[in-house]
């Protein structure tokens, strides 16, 4: 049986600039789509790319005295770069300064040019370089590009038009007649207005500068830089050069665009298409802005996010799970630091990774690591089990009408109640009586059974981590997570789990507002050897003192004895110290950054002086010295094989 089809682009990205968060959110997104519908039996063509021509990247190629093409080459290297990063599963790349696209874009300007649509003109007018775009007069706003802001130039140029206004009324039929052609509802009202209104025929050429594909009839013109992008959607479809793929994936099913370009999507592009006689998109869904704090993100304000620093930082699938989960496609969403770290440490840490780490430890305790296919069903288990079912088909419902937070909520739902179950089923109470041995087991069946599914669904949103989960649960990890291996009771019984690391260490922000993970504190290196007083990276201003002032300090090598963290705090750690003769107690701000078995029989350096202090009603007295190493870790002084009680001078 073959496959249905399913084609999907992003817009293709200008490389006059390297992307941010706002331009990742949208590959992400389309992404997720793609990687969804492969997991439900599509043949997928998912396709992004670099629009690449025009007079904006060749004023910046001449800013840098390079030449356009060397201009875009490293920038586009940088998109590539990103979209391995950030895992995105594109099936092709669309470069516009490629020849395969040349030959279709001026095929089609032919093509239009011959039946009549296209003229040529003088024209006047005011134009957004960074926009690419002419403006009437009265479309400005204060004067300035209604979409950037930005100021416009004054233009003239004999330059060919296409009929836009010609099938004006054909494309107002479509789109009332098609209502699901533009999504969000509130953007087709808005392209209806618009039409209403008027169009007027567009300027498709340009004598002015000639970074651009050669007009056939004309070679004094170079192709209107939106006329030569929109047709990407044709060449990624292999017109021209492949017509069975062609015939395959065209009409494409989805154009997934920002908001700002859906008029471009949704009048320009249908009307070129009815032009050339093709069929139109089945869908173009325009997608709100990421903005920061509020506010739209641009070089000027200093406010622009760069996603390679934050994959760095915190791991792609979180900074994919981010975006998906937080913001409602349709509406623009806010991006801030606070909100991520709270959704990786509330969703992926404490809800996903703890389920998985406590189910694969709990079954590597109680039966050496083997899941058995047992089953007791119990009223809790039926509802657990039900419960997965449902998931799975609100899941379903929820992506095929692009509704992705909705079906991410659903699933973390399912994740939320398998975390009650482990604490209603008490696994550690039924694995202290041999009587409940079948019970314990088809519990473990059931928290592996919901986690594999987990892994399945969440697969289009997180694809570095579902093949973690499987690893641990000891399956194989398929080369495409399908939707049908979703059933319950496709575990297989005697699978023996491999318990690993948490799959989401929690993220911390320390006082120097370093984020620091739970793993990076477990690899925390040991102290090193005898430092007396380690450097600061950022040197304090602080007053100078005397000898005399030091000499007050009295300055300690003390032996720890014991060490307990304190109950209720993420920090403090309580420790016996034994400084000469005398035992005192010490409480220390470093239990995240050293476990007790590190701690206790080391020699660490104190102020012994220090008045008492009282800290969560634990006297301490004194304080132990440590070396902050800029990245979150503290380090602390010690003085290995000298006696307890030496004064360090
Ligand atoms: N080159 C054109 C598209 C041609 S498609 C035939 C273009 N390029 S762009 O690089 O300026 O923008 C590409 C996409 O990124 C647009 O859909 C735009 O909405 C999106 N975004 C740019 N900034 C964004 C945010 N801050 N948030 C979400 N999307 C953003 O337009």
């Amino acid at each position: 049986m073959t496959k249905p089809s399913f084609y999907i682009t992003t817009p293709i990205y200008y490389p006059s600039d390297n992307l941010h968060i706002g331009h990742a959110y949208c590959t992400t997104i389309a992404d997720s789509i793609a990687r969804y519908r492969r997991a439900a039996g599509y043949d997928v063509l998912f396709l992004t790319g670099s629009d690449e021509h025009g007079q904006k990247i060749q004023r910046k190629a001449e800013e840098k005295g390079v030449t356009p093409i060397q201009y875009v080459d490293a920038i586009v290297a940088n998109f590539k770069l990103l979209w391995e990063k950030l895992g995105i599963s594109n099936d092709d790349f669309i470069r516009t300064s490629e020849k395969r696209h040349e030959k279709v874009v001026q095929e089609i300007m032919q093509k239009i040019y011959d039946q009549g649509d296209i003229y040529k003109k003088n024209y006047e007018g005011l134009y957004c370089v960074p926009c690419e775009s002419y403006w009437l007069e009265r479309q400005l706003v204060d004067g300035k590009c209604p979409d950037c802001g930005r100021p416009v130039e004054k233009m003239q140029e004999e330059s060919y038009f296409f009929k836009l206004s010609k099938y004006q009324d054909r494309l107002l039929e479509y789109i009332e007649q098609n209502p699901d052609f533009i999504q969000p509802v509130s953007r087709r009202n808005e392209m209806i207005n618009f039409i209403k209104q008027g169009l007027e025929d567009l300027c498709i050429t340009r004598t002015t500068f000639d970074w651009g594909i050669k007009v056939p009839f004309d070679d004094k013109h170079v192709v209107y830089v939106w006329f030569d992008a929109l047709l990407n959607y044709f060449t990624g479809a292999g017109y021209g050069y492949d017509e069975e793929k062609f015939k395959k994936f065209w009409p494409a099913d989805l154009h997934l665009v920002g908001k700002e370009i859906v008029r471009f999507h949704t009048i320009i592009w249908p009307i070129m298409l009815m032009a050339m006689g093709a069929e139109l998109p089945k869908q173009v869904y325009g997608h709100g802005w990421l903005v920061v704090e509020g506010d739209k993100m641009s070089k000027s304000k200093g406010n622009v996010i760069d996603p390679l620093g934050l994959i760095e930082e915190f791991g792609a699938d979180a900074i994919r799970y981010f975006l998906l989960r937080e913001i409602n496609l349709g509406s623009d969403g806010n991006f801030s630091r606070d909100a991520l770290i709270t959704r990786i440490n509330a969703d992926l840490a404490n809800d996903l990774g703890n389920l998985l780490h406590r189910t694969v430890s709990m079954i590597d305790k109680y039966h050496g690591g083997k899941i058995h296919k047992t089953a007791v069903p119990e009223a809790l288990d039926n509802e657990l089990i039900t419960l997965a079912g449902e998931t799975v088909e609100n899941y379903k419902k929820a992506m095929d009408k692009m509704e992705i937070n909705a079906a991410i909520k659903g699933v973390w739902t399912l994740i939320s109640r398998t975390n009650k179950y482990i604490d209603e089923t008490a696994p550690w109470l039924l694995a202290k009586d041999e009587a409940k041995a079948a019970r314990l087991e088809a519990v473990m069946y059931n928290l592996a059974e919901v986690l594999r599914i987990v892994a399945i669904l969440i697969s289009p949103f997180v694809p570095h981590t579902s093949p973690k989960i499987y690893t641990q649960l000891g399956l194989a990890v398929p080369a495409h997570f399908m939707l049908t291996d979703a059933a319950w009771g496709g575990l297989p019984d005697g699978t023996i789990v491999q318990k690993g690391e948490p799959i989401y260490p929690r993220i911390e922000i320390n006082e120097e507002g370093v984020t620091v993970t739970a793993a990076t504190k477990k690899t925390a290196p040991p102290a090193p050897a005898a430092p007396k007083v380690a450097e600061q990276p950022k040197q304090e201003e602080k007053e100078e003192i005397s000898i005399d002032d030091f000499a007050k300090i009295d300055l300690r090598v003390a032996t720890i004895l014991t060490a307990e963290r304190v109950p209720k705090t993420d920090k403090l750690m309580e420790l016996s110290v034994k400084i000469g003769e005398e035992e005192r107690t010490i409480v220390s701000g470093i239990a995240q950054h050293y476990t007790e078995e590190q701690l206790v029989g080391r020699n660490v350096i104190v102020i012994a002086n220090l008045k008492a202090a009282k800290l969560r009603g634990i006297e301490s007295r004194g304080m132990l010295l440590a070396a902050s190493d800029g990245q979150g870790n503290l380090v602390l002084a010690d003085a290995p094989g000298i006696a307890s009680g030496s004064k360090v001078k």
